[in-house]
């Protein structure tokens, strides 16, 4: 079979590495793809909806796997199907879910989905008003997508209306800031959760963490995300079996009822509170970088799957996943997530003689016999290990050899979770 992954973030060079190993693959491309995916499949210079459906007429293609969610709120899905090849990804209609909070949290609250308690306004006076007489901290989310920098947890009634300000009225998320959510700040613990889904079905991946700060210690502004650990060593199966009966197959039912479907990657984003889990949000794509760390302990043909889930039997799907801890670091252009340089020659990406570890790329490019950065997100180190803390010091001792000008990481990935076993 032919395939074309479309993205190019580090999720996508995993994808690409993992799909590459199904005996039924014949032939891989990417749309742009990065420096990464050059080495293991074709990457075609195209990003652009009308250009990729173009392409597709005109190029002998099995399946197309989308990865980011830009593309899904735009309903490539919906144009990909229109002619007639399978692809792997929710509508538009489905994919409401992640590019409208607004949807998302009515839909879980006529459900009755454990989720933040919540308000929508779109005018400035009433929501002004509600937060006066508010409990903080206050989350303040723009409804629309916004590049993962549309949530403004406000400490104190100042914030929360320089929030509403900066949303509403100068529209510094343009559109996706025409309708804001205002919810209660849920404490806890954060977890990804994953699901391959086929509309009815559902199979969950292990837990995952995301580290999404910039910073140690999760302080400085939101990133796309600087890390993770699969899976999280105390999240039990209880917790697991309660997220998949109260949260993840709810949804997929409530969105079958309202006549969307939902096939591809349901992930919300869950608070372990001590009332129980609680949704975040929902994603409607694979994580980045959770994906990085899966596809190291996808122990069964990911090409299968995806295939399974397109034609609505995942229900007769063994997934089976590697015993083993992954964890993946990520590394970035010096001033991500603000500005930053590109351009920089990135130093000892062969790594010889270590089956645990595999870098995947993100903002990369070749450049003559180089490679050098091309995005705020460069590198995802990927590492496995017996147990977490061996799949850590393996990333870790790894990247004492890489090196860019300006390169920085999170140096705590999955330390919080050190130590804490299930209960
Ligand atoms: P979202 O884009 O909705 O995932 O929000 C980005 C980040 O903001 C999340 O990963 C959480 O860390 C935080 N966040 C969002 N909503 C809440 C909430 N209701 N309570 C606590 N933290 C939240
Ligand atoms: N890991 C964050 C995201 O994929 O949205």
């Amino acid at each position: 079979m032919n395939i074309l992954v479309v993205g190019s973030g580090g999720r996508e060079h995993a994808l690409v590495w993992k799909l590459q190993q199904s005996p039924r693959v014949t032939k891989i491309f990417v749309a742009p793809g990065n420096a990464g995916t050059s080495a293991l499949a074709t990457n075609i210079p195209i990003s652009e909806t009308r250009e990729i459906i173009d392409w597709l007429k005109s190029n002998p293609i099995d399946l197309v796997v989308i990865g980011p969610d830009a593309y899904l709120a735009e309903g490539i899905v919906d144009k990909i199907q229109k002619i007639g090849i399978t692809v792997f990804g929710p509508t538009k209609a489905a994919a409401e879910i992640e590019w409208s909070k607004s949807f998302a949290k009515n839909l879980m609250q006529e459900e009755g989905i454990p989720t933040a308690s919540f308000k929508i306004f779109n005018n400035f006076v009433e929501a002004d008003s509600y937060i006066k007489h508010r409990q903080f901290p206050l989350v303040i989310k723009a409804n629309g997508l916004a590049l993962g920098k549309g949530v403004i947890i406000a400490e104190d009634v100042i914030q929360a209306k320089k929030a509403l300000k900066e949303i509403m009225e100068d529209k510094v998320f343009g559109k996706a800031g025409s309708e804001v959510i205002i919810e209660e700040c849920l404490k806890g613990q954060e977890i990804s959760v994953h699901a391959f889904c086929d509309g009815t079905n559902a199979v969950l991946f292990p837990s995952s963490q995301d580290h999404k700060r910039i910073f140690d210690g999760d302080s400085g502004p939101n990133t796309g995300g600087m890390g993770t650990i699969a899976p999280v060593p105390w999240v039990t199966k209880d917790q697991m079996k309660e997220i998949e009966e109260k949260i993840v197959l709810p949804t997929l039912q409530a969105l079958k009822k309202r006549g969307r479907t939902f096939r591809g990657i349901l992930y919300p984003g869950i608070m372990i509170t001590k009332t129980g889990p609680k949704v975040i949000e929902f994603n409607a794509r694979f994580g980045d970088p959770e994906t990085q760390s899966y596809m190291r302990i996808l122990d069964a043909d990911l090409l299968d799957i995806l295939i399974a889930c397109s034609e609505g039997n995942i229900a007769s799907k063994q997934i089976q996943w590697s015993k083993k801890y992954s964890c993946c670091v990520v590394c970035t252009s010096g001033g991500y997530p603000a500005a930053y340089e590109k351009d920089k020659v990135i130093k000892g990406l062969d790594i010889p003689g270590n089956n645990d570890i595999v870098i995947f790329h993100a903002g990369t490019k070749t450049r003559g016999d180089k490679i050098v950065t091309n995005g705020g997100r460069v590198l995802g180190i990927t590492a496995i290990g017996n147990n977490l803390s061996e799949a850590l010091s393996s990333a870790y001792a790894s990247l004492q050899s890489l090196s860019f000008s300006g390169m920085q990481y999170r140096k705590d990935i999955g330390a919080k979770s050190m130590g804490r076993n299930q209960v």
